[in-house]
């Protein structure tokens, strides 16, 4: 089977290891996600571990396609009874990246005309937009005329782990959390700190991954419902994840926030997550860890004033910076929108261009001397 694995832009490194550490082979990366292979139960295996990727897609074929009836023919080679049970509304979503075929409503209009006719007449009814996490969720990736044609096997997006049913204003998710940990370079020994940890995101993937706890042993996926797979893959890769679960192993994992409220959230969220024994929140403020010696890892969203105005950012970047000069093996980074680069030197600090949402931020790093 092949599989291709969608990320936000930057992330493709630590979601390749990802890929590969889970066993996929054959690895293709591009701008928009990772290809991949594997047997079967690798649909279960890659949902049920992947901590940086969005959504975990079948590959339904792969061809080039230049006009409407090129990708007419193509979607109508597929064997469409075999992948849509009966009744299931069909989402059709489509990208198309320096192609011929470049108007997404044709190109959607046409998948779900050729679907129709392959599959019987009466059929056509149940073709429908549909809104539901539930229906079938086809994505048409047509990249210089060459069309992806992909089944979404995850249903909800994998940052939705289930246990962040509670979030402030600017939260991070969970996957580019899980990222910016696994770029920090931390290797779990240190002690990890986020002084600006919000609802707790980046602590608590943090202690996930320490801990080796599955991000998606607790949730459900599109494809544990499909007819043609067999769930019991699904059933597998959760049961043996609960095996793999480390708790002998100490840890300091740290978050911090001023707002009494985030440190309140953010204790909730990790109780949902399965760590409050293993990451500690507690009320303070920034400046506080001016005076004070601190090492190991600082993996931090702080506010960077697009979202969160009421600060005086200046002071504290400044303050962030002098931190991080003052505890030499302290390492890790921020990521932000705010320019952090005018206080890094460039031999000692990178920086990645990431997006946060839909917001471009840049995550600056320090590795571990
Ligand atoms: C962008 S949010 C962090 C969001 C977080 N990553 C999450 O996933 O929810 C920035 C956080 O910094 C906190 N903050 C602002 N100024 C602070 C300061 N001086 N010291 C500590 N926390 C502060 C805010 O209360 C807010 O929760």
């Amino acid at each position: 089977m092949q599989f291709f694995i969608t990320c936000t832009p930057g992330v493709e490194s630590v979601l390749k290891k990802e890929i590969e550490k889970i066993g996929g082979t054959d690895l293709v990366v591009s701008d928009r996600g990772i290809l991949c292979s594997g047997p079967d139960n690798l649909m279960a295996e890659l949902n049920v571990w992947i901590r940086t990727g969005n959504r975990v897609y079948f590959v339904l074929a792969e061809k080039r396609t230049r006009t409407f009836d090129e990708l007419f023919e193509a979607i109508g080679a597929i064997d469409w009874r075999k992948y849509i049970p009966k009744d299931a509304p069909i989402i059709v979503d489509a990208v198309s990246v320096k192609s011929d075929l470049d108007s997404i409503p044709a190109i959607q209009k046409t998948i779900k005309k050729a679907i129709v006719t392959k599959i019987t007449g009466d059929r056509e009814s149940i073709l429908r937009e549909d809104d539901k996490v539930t229906g079938i969720h086809i994505f048409a990736l047509i990249r210089e005329n060459t069309l992806l044609l992909l089944l979404d096997t995850s249903g909800e997006p994998l940052h939705k782990r289930g246990y962040r049913t509670e979030a402030l204003e600017a939260p991070i998710k969970e996957t580019l959390a899980a990222a910016l940990v696994m770029l920090s370079g931390w290797r779990y020994k240190e002690p990890f700190l986020d002084p600006f940890c919000g609802s707790g995101t980046i602590a608590i993937e943090a202690a996930m991954i320490a801990r080796n706890i599955a991000p998606g042993m607790a949730r459900s996926f599109a494809g544990e419902y499909f007819p043609w797979y067999d769930s019991n893959y699904f059933k597998q890769a959760k049961e043996s994840a609960k095996a793999k679960i480390m708790t002998d192993r100490k840890y300091t994992i740290t978050g911090s926030d001023t707002d009494p409220e985030a440190v309140r959230i953010a204790r909730d969220n990790a109780k949902r997550a399965g760590v409050s024994d293993t990451v500690n929140f507690s009320e303070k403020d920034f400046k506080e860890y001016v005076s004070e010696y601190i090492s190991g890892a600082l993996v931090s969203n702080p506010p960077y004033g697009i979202r969160l105005q009421d600060y005086d950012l200046d002071l504290l970047y400044k303050d962030i910076s002098i931190v991080f000069t003052k505890n030499t093996s302290l390492f890790g980074g921020i990521i932000t929108s705010y320019d952090f680069g005018k206080y890094t030197r460039a031999n000692t600090w990178k920086n990645r261009k990431l997006y946060n949402g839909n917001e471009l931020c840049y995550f600056y790093s320090k590795k571990f001397q």
